[in-house]
């Protein structure tokens, strides 16, 4: 099988955890794009999405799936995203598509995340996917300094400019052994509007692709 055949498969299998008559939260990425396709063929028993990217947005509204704003939405059952990397402990690494802001926002506010991803980003030891920062660009001097004052290695990614207006800095050759504590580090840069560190709150449930099928992970 494909990489992108597991990630179909994946995101197939995620309808699983969707309840009806519910809005949904979608996330961004090749992972996520398979699963909007699978929301698609539910649309009449679903309310809508709310929708981590512009991108994500274009796709559910080519579906005529219905997006709603997060701030019109009190309750989310489920979040469904991929991830670049992620552990054991159910700690991720994502912002890989830039997203992350929006997708940590979120999964703050879901029930549940449904993490998707293809057998290939399962890891030991987060940090061999560079760990993305998103940054407000007047700052981004200023924290890719405070990176390298830490012992890391930022590098600012060309070209990108998020849904947010901002830049990203990816963090290189990292070995995290403590995500929760690298998280709250990161985040509390001035300047910083977030790490793609989903450790403080990581998936609830891991639908991994393999090779002999869709394996579950619960935490
Ligand atoms: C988007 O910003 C990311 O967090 C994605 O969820 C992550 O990069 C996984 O992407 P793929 O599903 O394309 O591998």
């Amino acid at each position: 099988m494909t990489q992108d055949e597991l990630k179909k498969a994946v995101g197939w299998a995620a309808l699983d955890y969707v309840t009806p008559c519910t809005i949904v939260g979608v996330g961004t990425g090749s992972t996520a794009a398979h699963f909007i396709d699978a929301l698609a063929s539910i649309k009449h028993q679903i309310e809508g999405a709310v929708s981590s990217s512009e991108a994500s947005t274009a796709k559910l509204k080519e579906y005529r799936i219905p997006v709603f704003d997060l701030n019109e939405v009190d309750q989310l059952a489920v979040y469904v995203d991929g991830a670049d990397e992620i552990n054991r402990q159910m700690e991720m690494i994502k912002g890989g598509g830039a997203a992350l802001t929006r997708e940590k926002i979120i999964a703050a506010v879901a029930d549940r995340f449904i993490c998707i991803a293809d057998a290939s980003k399962q890891v030991d030891v987060l940090g061999n996917f560079p760990l993305p920062v998103e940054v407000i660009p007047m700052a981004r001097a200023y924290v890719s300094r405070e990176l390298v004052k830490l012992g890391w290695l930022p590098e600012y990614r060309q070209n990108v400019v998020t849904d947010n207006g901002n830049i990203i800095l990816d963090v290189h050759n990292l070995k995290i052994m403590e995500p929760i504590k690298l998280e709250a580090a990161i985040n509390a840069l001035p300047g910083v509007v977030t790490v793609g560190l989903f450790a403080a709150r990581c998936a609830d449930v891991a639908l991994i692709g393999t090779p002999d099928g869709v394996k579950t992970i619960k935490k």
